[in-house]
């Protein structure tokens, strides 16, 4: 297996992956796709093994108003025959370390003792918008203390529905 960022003819193989690893949603799948479309700036990965895409990473910016104030992890999937097997966990570890990811402010909305796992902690400040209380919002190297209501990128919005908590129905 290797990891390599995202070719754009790689892009249809992850609308894919995102579709099968997210049964019966196409949000992710779109969401993606309005990033590529839109010529957002976004950061993002994949695990290649046997020539197919079976893992996805994704960063977008986090927004303070009209200021960049870190980065936003969604979404990110590894396709189902390959699941519980460490890919994901690779390929995020692999993802925090990279120059333009390792010094950022982090913010996924998650299960929490999923994403504890790699030093996310709770995150009270700033506010989610899509998450009821920050009870599935963590960050990392966020000092926040203002309260605000943390930006995303407006494909997150224009996508067919507003983003759950990934993962929460299985854990
Ligand atoms: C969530 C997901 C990205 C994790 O990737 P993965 O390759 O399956 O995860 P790993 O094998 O690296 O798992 C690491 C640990 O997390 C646990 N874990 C992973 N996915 C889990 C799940 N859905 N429910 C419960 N535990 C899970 C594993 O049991 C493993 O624990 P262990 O180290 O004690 O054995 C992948 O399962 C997936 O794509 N799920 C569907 C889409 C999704 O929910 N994406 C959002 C990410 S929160």
């Amino acid at each position: 297996m290797k990891i390599q960022k995202l070719t754009e003819e790689n892009r249809a193989k992850v609308y894919a992956l995102l579709r099968s690893a997210f049964p019966g949603s196409e949000y992710e799948a779109g969401l993606v796709q309005k990033f590529h479309e839109n010529g957002k700036p976004v950061h993002e990965w994949v695990c290649i093994h046997t020539n197919k895409v079976i893992a996805y990473i994704a960063f977008s910016n986090a927004y303070d108003g009209n200021d960049v104030c870190g980065l936003h992890l969604a979404p990110m999937a590894v396709a189902p025959d390959f699941q519980k097997q460490g890919v994901g966990s690779e390929l995020l570890r692999f993802a925090l370390r990279q120059e333009m990811i390792k010094s950022q402010p982090l913010f996924v909305l998650g299960e929490p003792g999923y994403y504890k796992r790699f030093d996310f902690e709770p995150c009270s400040l700033p506010i989610c918008p899509f998450d009821k209380n920050n009870a599935h919002f963590l960050s990392m190297r966020n000092n926040t203390t203002t309260h605000f209501i943390v930006g995303y990128e407006p494909e997150f919005k224009t996508a067919a529905k507003p983003p759950s908590p990934q993962g929460k129905k299985r854990r």
